[in-house]
């Protein structure tokens, strides 16, 4: 064992950084930063069955300390994934794991049934929490269609499982639990929170889509959150994403209860960041005399409550 591997039920990763769907492209265009075989594992653009032109432009703005996107899942879909990038991505030498969204169950589970044909596939994300495309974020906001989107794909494939949750809930506890029981091999959150920015003096939203979704250090604190929470309520490992942006950020998530972590929105101002933490989470560990990065995961201690006198 190095000190840097993790284990997430079925998955094994190299080491806890990967980098998140949609922040990386399909890997290609940041050949020029990033040493691909020093990932935990790359998670590329979510597909979807038919090809998607996306939602109208503008489809980005930046926030105060955050990114605000609508892109709508533009994407070639997943006749066009397997044709032109999977070989590329299964030829590195770093875990892949496809990110799949469907309008239904039906349609994750023909995504899943196809895509189990690649078994060095390390495993499948279920983008289940996109909230720019209509109807695509509700598998993640019920937690009846969490269970029988996971349990169904859970069935149809022999890849590991990973359901990715939106924040944009009441209780992000009661859809990890629900993913959980359903045989999600682990869970990954928070993708971005619903936000818009306004043009006041044109009197117009900035993004095309009117709403979208944010994402970077801004919302790293309610991410922290999430995980923890959930961390309290499920046995499955978590993976962390939010505004994750240096080693004391992904030091937070472990000790959150973070087994593993995504790079996001930070991928976009520096590629070379993930390569990076990997090295120095590496010497963060030695540092600290331990032999796994795991034994951190999941130490918070909370302060003692006061009891007040009576
Ligand atoms: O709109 C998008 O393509 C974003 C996807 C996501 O947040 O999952």
């Amino acid at each position: 064992m190095s000190r840097l591997d993790v284990q997430l039920n079925r998955l094994s990763l190299k080491n806890p950084i990967l980098v998140a769907s949609g922040t990386f492209g399909y890997a290609r265009e940041a050949t020029a930063f990033a040493q691909f075989s020093r990932l935990g594992g790359i998670v590329p653009k979510t597909i979807t069955p038919q090809p998607r032109r996306g939602n109208p432009t503008p489809r980005t703005v930046e926030t105060s300390c955050g990114l605000l996107n609508s892109i709508g899942l533009d994407n070639d879909g997943i006749d066009a994934f397997a044709a032109k990038h999977l070989d590329y991505l299964l030829g590195l030498d770093t875990a892949v794991i496809a990110n799949i969204a469907g309008h239904n169950a039906d349609e994750f589970v023909e995504m899943a049934t196809r895509l189990n044909e690649f078994s060095d596939l390390a495993a499948l994300e279920l983008n289940i929490s996109c909230p720019n495309v209509s109807g695509g974020v509700d598998y993640g906001t019920d937690p009846s269609l969490t269970a029988e989107v996971v349990g169904r794909v859970r069935s149809a494939c022999d890849l590991p499982v990973i359901a990715k949750l939106t924040p944009n809930v009441t209780n992000i506890t009661e859809i990890a639990a629900a993913a959980a029981g359903a045989g999600a091999d682990a869970v990954s959150l928070v993708n971005t929170f619903l936000g818009m920015a306004i043009d006041w003096r044109r009197r117009k939203p900035v993004l095309g889509n009117v709403v979208g979704g944010l994402s970077g250090p801004a919302i790293k604190p309610l991410a922290l959150r999430a995980v923890w929470q959930v961390a309290q309520a499920v046995e499955i490992p978590i993976i962390g994403i939010g505004g994750i942006a240096s080693l004391d950020d992904v030091m937070e998530f472990m000790v959150a209860g973070a087994t593993a972590v995504q790079i996001g929105t930070a991928n976009f101002y520096d590629p070379g960041l993930a390569c990076r933490l990997v090295d120095e989470l590496d010497a963060l560990v030695a540092a600290e005399g331990f032999e796994n990065v795991s034994e951190f995961v999941g130490t918070l201690t909370l302060p003692q409550q006061e009891t007040c006198p009576t």
